[in-house]
């Protein structure tokens, strides 16, 4: 139906929940992004990201019912983001979406909005 959402189109929560699950998974192995992250609470880092991205897709806002605007720039704002940093979180993503193999025209939508939205967070020069 032309009125879908991507949420819908895609496969609805629980292909965000594999998407963010197997990000999360690159992430934890990886000596330059797992320092980042609270280490204490992996599983609601998990939840914040699959509730932010089901919401932008056009699913259930509980994002900004439990966190407010998102604001995303500033909440990274605390996080030292270079065009390492960035590369490497693309890699996790690239990887994750590849195990959903979607098909190709979901995919280069949600992949194209991941690589802007990457680029659009780094907050610092490269050293
Ligand atoms: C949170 C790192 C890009 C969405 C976080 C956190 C870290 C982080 C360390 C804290 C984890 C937590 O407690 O939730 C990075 C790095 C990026 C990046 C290194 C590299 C470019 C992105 C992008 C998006 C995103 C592109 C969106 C598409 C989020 C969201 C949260 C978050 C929604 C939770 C915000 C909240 O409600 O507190 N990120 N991030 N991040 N990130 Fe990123």
């Amino acid at each position: 139906e032309e009125s879908q959402s991507f949420y819908e189109a895609v496969g609805g929560e629980e292909i965000f929940r594999r998407l963010v699950h197997r990000f999360y998974e690159g992430v934890v192995e990886d000596p330059l992004l797992w320092p980042l992250y609270p280490q204490e609470d992996l599983a609601g880092a998990e939840e914040r990201l699959r509730m932010f991205l089901i919401q932008y897709w056009g699913g259930p806002g509980t994002y900004s019912q439990q966190r407010g605007h998102p604001r995303l720039r500033m909440r990274h704002n605390p996080f030292v983001i270079g065009g390492a940093e960035r590369d490497a979180w693309l890699k996790h993503m690239r990887d994750a979406v590849d195990s959903l193999e979607l098909p190709a025209e979901l995919d280069k939508r949600l992949w194209d909005y991941l690589v802007y939205a990457a680029h659009s967070m780094v907050n610092a020069p490269d050293a």
